[in-house]
């Protein structure tokens, strides 16, 4: 099968291409990129006033199997992904059981070669269950097919165990992925510690819970001469850090979500459990940090932290809720919105940040498009208004704070290994 696409725009951050095109795939990979190429034996897209880029790379979603397939699957997930542009992502091991040995990664790839539309990677655990008391089996469960390791909704408390992770891991040369929270400073908070939580009653969480924890990570890292890749900054004090600890010339990276570009702690004032989430919607002068982070180079990737959860579960008091909003679906959406229309990143730069980066931190051979290369690839109208609505969702879960905001950018076509996955109406 041959799909031709004609007239787009096409964008890669990888080789700074930024030109109308028209791209050929064949076998499954990128064949030709030129002007006017001619294939009778073709289908063709037409791909005029839209933008073609590499697939996104999310390195950083929560799929929920095995053990919680009521909130989402790895197939839904892959739907969910393949409608937001993304062809590779990469699952949090925070899953029951715990994706921390090889059994379980095994599980996660074989359901993925099954039922997934795209790419998806496991993550492993740092600590068994994630516990954070020991170190799970890292190396067999990189033999297993692991990307990463993490313990994601968990900081790793124990500094020396920590250490311990940073060097074994760059041993076997696997990224450490952070959540970077200080657990005894969070403790039984439920949003930003703010003005906003004191007016609601509700117990914060401090950015030192963050701030704390990733000073103390990129000492440990400097320390130990070890990559560490940061996940879900939010606050202004962590993308000073970072910033710094990339000046003095240290391993260090990082990503944001949508949600943390997107809105301030103020959406929490109507009690919206959806827009409970961690670490939490911080303050005004956060979202700031974080956007210019983004444009300056300090924060390397947008990952979603896609975090389905049931709407029974959220469906309760805010203190009761579990943190978490679904991300693969809107995130282009937002990001056009908010970073691409005001001015902070240009489209070459979003292709950097959604695909590129992602790709090179993870040390995948993925993220950019080229002549032989894999054709994963998606095509977005970056013009096209749209109002975020429940009705057009692949995800099995709803948990969106975003439901009736106006937003720019949608996507039309997502191509993965040469073959169409998804296509708008
Ligand atoms: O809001 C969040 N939800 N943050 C995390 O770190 C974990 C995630 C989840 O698994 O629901």
């Amino acid at each position: 099968m041959k799909l031709l696409i004609k007239n787009a725009r096409v964008i890669d951050a990888k080789s700074n291409l930024d030109d109308q095109l028209d791209v050929l795939i064949e076998n499954n990979k990128i064949a030709k990129i030129a002007k006017n190429i001619k294939d009778k034996d073709a289908e063709i897209i037409d791909a005029q006033d839209k933008v073609l880029m590499p697939g996104f790379v999310d390195m950083h979603v929560h799929l929920r199997e095995p053990g919680y397939e009521y909130k989402e699957t790895i197939k839904t997930g892959s739907m969910a992904a393949a409608a937001g542009g993304f062809t590779t992502v990469c699952c949090m091991p925070n899953t029951n059981p715990v994706i921390d040995n090889q059994g379980v990664v095994e599980f996660v790839i074989s359901e993925a070669r099954k039922t997934a539309l795209i790419n998806v990677l496991p993550i492993g655990a740092i600590t068994k269950g994630l516990k954070g008391e020991e170190l799970s089996e890292i190396a067999d469960m990189q033999n297993a097919g692991i990307i990463a390791i993490s313990d994601d909704g968990n900081g790793v408390m124990n500094a020396d165990l920590m250490r311990r992770a940073l060097e074994y891991a760059s041993m076997l040369n696997i990224l450490v992925i952070a959540h970077s929270e200080n657990n005894d400073l969070s403790f039984g908070g439920v949003m930003n510690e703010g003005y906003i939580s004191t007016k609601l009653g509700l117990k914060g969480i401090p950015t030192l819970a963050e701030v704390t924890m990733i000073a103390r990570d990129i000492e440990i890292a400097r320390y130990t001469d070890t990559c560490l890749h940061i996940a879900h900054i939010s606050a202004k004090e962590s993308v000073v850090l970072v910033k710094r600890a990339k000046k003095d010339g240290l391993k260090i990276t990082c990503e944001a979500t949508p949600h943390h570009f997107s809105l301030t702690d103020e959406a929490v004032l109507g009690y919206d459990t959806n827009t409970k989430v961690n670490p939490p919607l911080r303050a005004k002068a956060d979202v700031q940090a974080i956007k210019q982070g983004l444009k300056d180079g300090t924060i390397d990737c947008i990952a979603t932290d896609h975090a389905p959860h049931a709407e029974s579960e959220k469906d309760v008091e805010y203190d009761h809720a579990p943190f978490g909003i679904i991300g693969l679906e809107t995130a282009l959406s937002l990001a056009i919105s908010e970073l691409v229309e005001p001015g902070i990143l240009t489209l070459n730069q979003l292709c950097e940040k959604m695909a590129y980066n992602p790709a090179k931190i993870l040390g995948l051979d993925k993220g950019y498009i080229a002549e032989g290369s894999n054709a994963d690839l998606v095509i977005f109208d970056p013009e096209k208004e749209s109002i975020i609505s429940l009705a057009n969702f692949k995800s099995k879960s709803k948990n969106t704070p975003f439901i009736g905001r106006k937003v720019k950018g949608a996507v039309a076509l997502t191509i993965s290994n040469g073959k169409i996955i998804y296509q708008a109406d």
